[in-house]
C-alpha cells in the first residue's frame, strides 16, 4: 500500500474552479488531487479547510541582492520574505554588484546562492561583452536576460539599439526570452540636465516621463518583430503602453507592479524617498488605465519588482540622491487579495498573472497549476482575514513600505515548496527552494 508523505486539504484551484478536495504529494511532487477518501494515507496532514489552495506563486523580478549588497538583502532574507509573502518561486535580476553579466560571475551567484534558499530561485543574466557568450550563459541555466534601456548596468550603452539588435537575434535563435526595464536613456538624461537644480521629488518625476516608456517599448518592439525574439517588458505603468504591447501577441508580454496599480504619484508628496522607484509612480489616470488592462486581460503578469536598500538609502537632502526601489515581496498578494475582495479582479485572474502565465512565459516546467505530477508548490490563504500591513514585521531586510498602514483583505496562511511547508502563516519553517535553470523552446 502506498504511503504519501503528506495530504494538503482546502478549497483547492482546480481546473478553472474552486473545489473542496485534497492534494497527497509524495517526494515533492503533486502524486493525486481528488477527495481524500479516495486519496492514499499519509505520513501527515494539513488541513485548510475552508482556506483556499493555489499553485505555488511565481516572481518573474525580484533583487534578492546579496554579495557585496548583503547589506540590503541576501538570499536568506530575500527568499523568507518570499516564503512569507505566498511565492514559491522568484526570478533575481542581474543588477548586483558584482553585476551578473559574465558566465563565470553567473556560476558564481547561482553557487552562492546553493544551499540558502527558503523558496525555488531562477536567476537573470545580463548581456555579456561578446555576443558568444549569450548561448553560454542560456547553457548555463539562466531563465532570461535583463536589459536596462534607462540606465548603464555593464557592457550594453542603452541608447545603442543597433547592438541591441544583434543580441536579440542571437537570444531569438537560443528560444531565451529577454526582459526590458524600458525607458528610454536619451530622454530620461537630456530631462535629467534640465531638471537637476530642482532637488525635490518633482524633478525626478519630470525627468521619466511617459513617453520615456512609450519611446523604449516601442523601439524594443520593433526590434523584437524583427529578430523573432521574445520580449517581456517590465513594470508597465499605463494602460496606454499595455495596449501597445497587446498589439505583438506571441512576441511581447508585460508585468505590471501592485505600486503602480494601487499609488499614484500624489503619495510622494507625503512619503517622499519611500515612493521612490523606476519607472516613478504615475497619475490617477494612467492608474486607472492600467486597472483597465488588468481587467480585460490584456496584462500577463502581476510582479513586484523587489528593490530593497537600506532605509538611511532612502533619505536624503536631494530626491536625486535617494535609491530607487521598494520592497514588495510581502505586500504584493495581500494587495491583489484585497482586489479580489473588492471585486476587481477573480481568484483565476490571480493565478494566471501570478503563477499560471509566468511559468508559461519564463518556460519554467512543473509549475503554475495543480496536476499530479507537478512540483507540489501551494500558496495557500485566508480570503477573510483583514489585517494592517507594518513593514517593521517584513522578512526582508528593507523595513519600509509605502503601504505601511494600509488595511488589507486577504493572508498568507501557508506556503508549501517542493512539498515542505516552508511557511505556516506565522513563522518560516524550513528551507525548500532549488535553484532553477532556464529551458530553451526554439521556433
Ligand atoms: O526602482 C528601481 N529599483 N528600478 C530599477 O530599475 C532598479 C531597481 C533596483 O535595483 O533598485
Ligand atoms: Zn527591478
Amino acid at each position: 500500500m502506498v504511503i504519501v508523505d503528506c495530504i494538503v486539504s482546502g478549497r483547492i484551484y482546480w481546473r478553472g474552479e474552486l473545489v473542496d478536495a485534497a492534494i497527497a504529494i509524495d517526494d515533492g511532487k503533486i502524486f493525486d488531487v481528488g477527495l481524500e477518501v479516495n486519496l492514499p494515507k499519509a505520513d501527515r496532514y494539513y488541513r485548510f479547510q475552508d482556506k483556499i489552495i493555489l499553485p505555488g506563486l511565481i516572481d518573474v523580478h525580484v533583487h534578492l541582492r546579496d554579495q557585496e549588497l548583503s547589506y540590503k538583502e541576501t538570499f536568506e532574507s530575500g527568499t523568507m520574505a518570499a516564503a512569507a509573502g505566498g511565492f514559491t518561486t522568484v526570478l533575481d535580476m542581474p543588477n548586483n554588484s558584482p553585476l551578473t553579466d559574465s558566465p563565470s560571475r553567473f556560476i558564481d551567484r547561482v553557487n552562492l546562492a546553493k544551499g540558502r534558499i527558503y523558496v525555488n530561485v531562477g536567476f537573470y543574466s545580463l548581456l555579456p561583452k561578446c555576443l558568444s557568450e549569450v548561448e553560454t550563459i542560456a547553457n548555463l541555466g539562466a531563465i532570461g536576460f535583463k536589459v536596462y534601456l534607462n540606465r548603464r548596468y555593464g557592457f550594453l550603452d542603452p541608447s545603442d539599439y543597433d547592438s541591441l539588435k544583434q543580441y536579440l537575434n542571437v537570444c531569438g535563435g537560443i528560444g531565451i526570452p529577454v526582459v526590458f526595464h524600458a525607458e528610454d536613456h536619451s530622454t530620461i538624461s537630456k530631462l535629467e540636465d534640465e531638471f537637476r537644480g530642482l532637488s525635490d521629488f518633482r524633478g525626478f518625476m519630470w525627468a521619466h516621463p511617459i513617453e520615456a516608456e512609450f519611446k523604449a517599448v516601442n523601439g524594443v518592439l520593433n526590434i523584437a518583430s524583427a529578430s523573432n525574439c521574445r520580449v517581456h517588458i517590465a513594470h508597465v505603468t499605463s494602460g496606454l503602453i499595455v495596449d501597445l504591447i497587446s498589439k505583438f501577441r506571441g512576441l511581447a508580454t508585460c508585468e505590471v507592479t501592485p505600486h503602480h496599480l494601487f499609488l499614484t504619484s500624489d503619495v510622494l508628496h507625503k512619503l517622499g524617498g519611500i515612493a521612490k522607484m523606476e519607472p516613478p509612480l504615475r497619475g490617477i489616470f494612467d492608474v486607472i488605465s492600467l486597472w483597465n488592462t488588468v481587467r480585460n486581460g490584456l496584462v500577463d503578469v502581476i510582479a513586484d519588482d523587489h528593490a530593497p536598500h537600506s532605509i538611511e538609502e532612502k533619505f536624503g537632502e536631494s530626491f536625486w540622491d535617494i535609491k530607487s526601489g521598494i520592497p514588495g515581496l510581502e505586500t504584493t498578494l495581500p494587495l491583489m487579495l484585497t482586489a479580489v475582495n473588492y471585486g476587481l479582479i477573480g481568484i483565476g485572474d490571480i493565478v494566471k498573472l501570478m503563477s499560471f502565465n509566468p511559468s508559461r512565459i519564463f518556460n519554467i516546467r512543473g509549475k503554475g497549476s495543480i496536476e499530479p505530477g507537478l512540483d507540489a508548490d501551494l500558496t495557500i490563504v485566508d480570503l477573510d482575514r483583514e489585517w494592517v500591513i507594518d513593514s517593521s514585521k517584513f522578512y526582508s531586510k528593507a523595513k519600509f513600505s509605502p503601504f505601511d498602514g494600509f488595511k488589507v483583505k486577504g493572508i498568507v496562511k501557508a506556503t508549501f515548496v517542493n512539498g515542505l511547508m516552508v511557511y505556516d502563516g506565522d513563522e518560516i519553517i524550513c528551507k525548500g527552494g532549488e535553484i532553477l535553470f532556464g529551458r530553451r523552446i526554439r521556433g
